[in-house]
């Protein structure tokens, strides 16, 4: 790849790789810098977006038209739905789709967006690969691929945690990943989603997430550089 987009919703997940990056400019769109420069030998550029999938949209949409990246990577934290996964653990996505699209009411299944040929957005295969033995090299055991779910909801639920388990599949939740990954492909640009769990999304997740995010943050973090000595 070319030039590749990093994106995370928030402070934590965003400033270790800002820390180590080498700066050639910053550039604002739509409120939010955008950091460019080198990582290594990789071109990147990296932004906070905030919370949610409008961000997520916003900044994915202007790292392909204005930065002009050829891979967007999204890292940060999410909620574990898989009952396997434990807080720490990685999840890299195959694919993602919006839980909280619900057009139930006219007879579309939950997630899926009405008139359009696709709801489930696929992942680039190489960039998973790669994301997916990074994990495993730096955290056997505790790596899984899988299916994210993005909502505008902070899920801390355990009864919506089994709905989106066995009506949706979904490994894990957030609040950005599904939104980055549609615009991606409706670009046709490669993009991967790598999460790490700060909770489990039922109702010790406020607690767990203020205690773990930081902690879970640094795991993607670290999957991320790992990426980009690989790519
Ligand atoms: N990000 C981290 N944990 C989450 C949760 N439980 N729901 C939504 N987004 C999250």
């Amino acid at each position: 790849f070319r030039k590749i987009g990093i994106i995370g919703a928030m402070i934590e997940e965003v400033e270790l790789i800002q820390q180590k990056m080498t700066v050639s400019r910053t550039v604002q769109l739509a409120g939010i810098p955008f950091i460019e420069g080198t990582f290594g030998t990789k071109s990147i550029v990296v932004c906070k977006s905030g919370v949610g999938k409008v961000n997520a949209a916003m900044c994915t949409q202007a790292l392909i038209d204005f930065f002009e990246v050829d891979a967007v990577v999204f890292t940060g934290v999410a909620g574990a739905l898989d009952p396997s996964l434990n807080i720490g653990d990685i999840v890299i996505s195959t694919d993602c789709m919006q839980h909280d699209m619900d057009v139930t009411a006219l007879g579309f299944a939950r997630g899926i967006i009405p008139f359009q040929e696709t709801s489930i957005f696929v992942a680039d295969a190489e960039l998973s690969k790669v994301a997916f033995e990074a994990s495993l090299k730096l955290f056997p055991e505790q790596a899984k691929l899988g299916r994210i779910l993005s909502g505008d909801q902070f899920i801390a639920d355990r009864d919506k945690v089994h709905a989106l388990y066995s009506e949706l599949n979904g490994s894990c939740t957030e609040m950005e990943g599904a939104a980055t990954a549609q615009v991606c492909a409706t670009n046709k640009i490669a993009f991967v989603i790598i999460r790490s769990m700060s909770d489990k999304a039922n109702g010790s997740a406020p607690d767990n997430f203020t205690e773990f995010m930081k902690h879970a943050a640094l795991h993607s973090y670290q999957i991320v550089e790992e990426m980009l000595t690989q790519l």
